[in-house]
């Protein structure tokens, strides 16, 4: 993994709004147009209506134009490794490939790599997916 993804990711943990859990993620996407789409986890007083780091990188990706993320990593302030939740396993495999690598980080650098197909095995899947 390249170091500029790694620093999207802990950049990111800069700007998560996480005043309820006390626990800030970064995410960070390098999509097909070679760009870095980075995100934080957004919280809400309403509890269930926060969410996390992932799906804010995939929203900025969205709105930069791109749709596919080559490789994402991820970093948790306050865990060593933070893998994807269920939820985010989902919603990245919307724009990923079985081979996608996740890179799960600490403040040094990459710690662990899964693919998606081992992070969300027997994904849901049918002839609507392009
Ligand atoms: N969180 C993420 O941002 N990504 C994950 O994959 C796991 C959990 C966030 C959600 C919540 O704001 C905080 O971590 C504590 O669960």
């Amino acid at each position: 993994m390249s170091h500029d993804l790694f620093e999207a990711a802990r950049g990111a943990l800069a700007f998560a709004h996480a005043p309820y859990s006390g626990f800030p993620v970064g995410a960070a996407i390098r999509a097909e147009d070679g760009r870095i789409y980075a995100g934080a986890n957004i919280e809400n007083i309403s509890f269930p209506q926060g969410w996390c780091a992932e799906p804010t990188a995939i929203s900025q990706m969205i709105m930069g134009g791109a749709k596919r993320i080559v490789e994402i990593a991820v970093i948790a302030e306050k865990l060593p490794l933070c893998p994807p939740c269920g939820g985010c396993r989902q919603k990245i495999a919307e724009f990923a490939t079985a081979a996608t690598p996740v890179y799960l980080c600490d403040e040094t650098g990459v710690k662990k790599t899964f693919t998606m197909a081992e992070l969300l095995p027997c994904a849901f899947q049918t002839e609507l997916a392009r």
